[in-house]
């Protein structure tokens, strides 16, 4: 290991508790399920068992229906708001007895994890049986996803609230927060008594994000009646990128088990259903790549974000199209002064360079971009991402977001969010390995 990647294990080891590990201290003191799994890939390097133990704890929290919750509340914390007693896990009869959550969910990274933490393991037969004590439940997961989430049966499933996106208050939402008018709620936010306010939402946008998961306890969190009432019903093209790869990877892992034709039948069915509508329906001529789709109000909403190009991590764009993505990617987001890759457009009005998802760098969202443009034989511009990655850590530290602004870097304080962030940590380790 290099002493970047020492460093990085330092910051996973100090974020373990027991049984998973935090996103990081004060800020976020729980589990949080695609934070685990990028987390998982890092822990592999060193610490195998570490991260099969991450994906249990995870799993133990999955639902009777399959679903699998964002945040896990392994502890009574009450730093954090909104927590376990205002998500209300409970009212969901289906929801894990013995676990709080939330009831929402996020990005299903679980299966291309496994296949990697696979091709990681030293012990290839005994990681092996390690995934077929799990791999079934995120097979459940997935078929939770295609029978409760695509009321249109086209292979695309919705999210119903921006956290399940991962990407939190993204300038996309914004065009949903003018369809709504929600109440001023009355609450004590604790994010910002850890960071400072202009990195993170604002008090109003938090009232569309609470007001939604109102809604959805309103109908116990029913699925069938969360699709017809909340206002918040996107197909949103990094969560089904990310369903489309973990798919690719339960068909791989169950070839390698053997028997499950059944399942590996399905998956492949799935995946054709699912790649054909992704690109028929999410590509946008007019932007040069995938955007999200609106399905309350029926439209493709027509912003570049890093998520427009998550798809080539899953193969979805034929080569023609991932061309014209790059060199989207490259006019906009990648002139001499930015680091590769703002989470949103920088030439758009909207584009705020600290602001959480309005613009910042996010190391997540490179590792999926860079692992992408590999696939593509893009690279000299992977390599970019890569070079990109590590200078921004090395400069600033283990943090959440960065400035996309290469001018602000030269203080070493472009570092935004919470410090010695997990999967910043984990993800750099299997950067420097490639
Ligand atoms: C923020 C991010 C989300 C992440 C969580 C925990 O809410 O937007 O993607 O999972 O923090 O790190």
């Amino acid at each position: 290991m290099t002493a970047l990647q020492e460093k990085a294990k330092d910051v996973l080891i100090n974020n373990w508790r027991e049984k998973f590990t935090i996103p990081c201290a004060n800020l976020y003191p729980f589990q949080w399920k695609w934070d685990s799994g990028f987390i998982a890939i890092g822990l592999s390097y060193f610490d195998i068992e570490k991260a099969k133990i991450e994906l249990n704890t995870l799993l133990d929290a999955q639902w009777g229906n399959g679903f699998i919750p964002h945040i896990v509340f392994h502890t009574d914390n009450d730093s954090y708001f909104p927590g376990a007693k205002f998500h209300r896990s409970d009212l969901h009869p289906l929801a894990s007895k013995t676990h709080k959550s939330t009831g929402m969910t996020q990005p299903p990274v679980l299966g291309f994890v496994l296949e990697k933490m696979y091709q990681i393991a030293a012990n290839k037969n005994e990681f092996l049986s390690y995934i077929e004590s799990v791999i079934d439940k995120v097979y459940f997961n997935h078929e939770y996803f295609y029978n409760n989430r695509d009321p249109k049966n086209e292979g695309l499933v919705y999210i119903y609230h921006n956290w399940e996106s991962g990407t939190d208050n993204s300038p996309i939402w914004d065009d949903i927060w003018e369809t709504m008018n929600p109440p001023e709620y009355e609450f004590e936010r604790r994010d910002t008594t850890h960071v400072d306010a202009s990195e993170r939402p604002s008090k109003r946008e938090y009232d569309h994000y609470l007001h939604i998961i109102e809604i959805a306890k309103k109908h116990n969190y029913d699925d069938v009646k969360i699709a017809k009432h909340s206002p918040f019903l996107i197909q949103d093209p990094l969560f089904n990128a990310m369903l489309i790869k973990s798919n690719e990877s339960l068909i791989n892992l169950y070839k390698l088990i053997g028997n499950n034709l059944a399942k590996i039948q399905q998956l492949e069915n799935w995946q054709v259903k699912a790649k054909n509508s992704f690109n028929a329906k999410l590509f946008d001529e007019n932007i040069g790549a995938y955007s999200h789709y609106d399905l309350r109000n029926e439209k493709l909403l027509p912003y570049l974000s890093s998520s427009s190009f998550s798809p080539i991590f899953a193969n979805i764009p034929d080569q023609n199209r991932a061309n014209q993505m790059v060199e989207t990617m490259l006019q906009k987001f990648g002139n001499e002064n930015q680091y590769l890759c703002a989470s949103f457009d920088p030439t758009h009005q909207r584009f705020n360079p600290k602001k959480y998802w309005r613009g910042p760098v996010w190391i997540n969202l490179n590792w999926i971009l860079y692992n992408g443009l590999k696939n593509y034989e893009f690279d000299a511009i992977a390599q970019r991402v890569k070079s990109d990655t590590i200078a921004i850590i090395e400069k600033n530290g283990f943090y959440e977001y960065f400035d996309s602004r290469k001018e602000k870097h030269e203080t070493g304080a472009a570092g935004y969010g919470g410090n010695d962030f997990s999967w910043s940590a984990a993800l750099l380790i299997d950067m420097l390995e490639n």
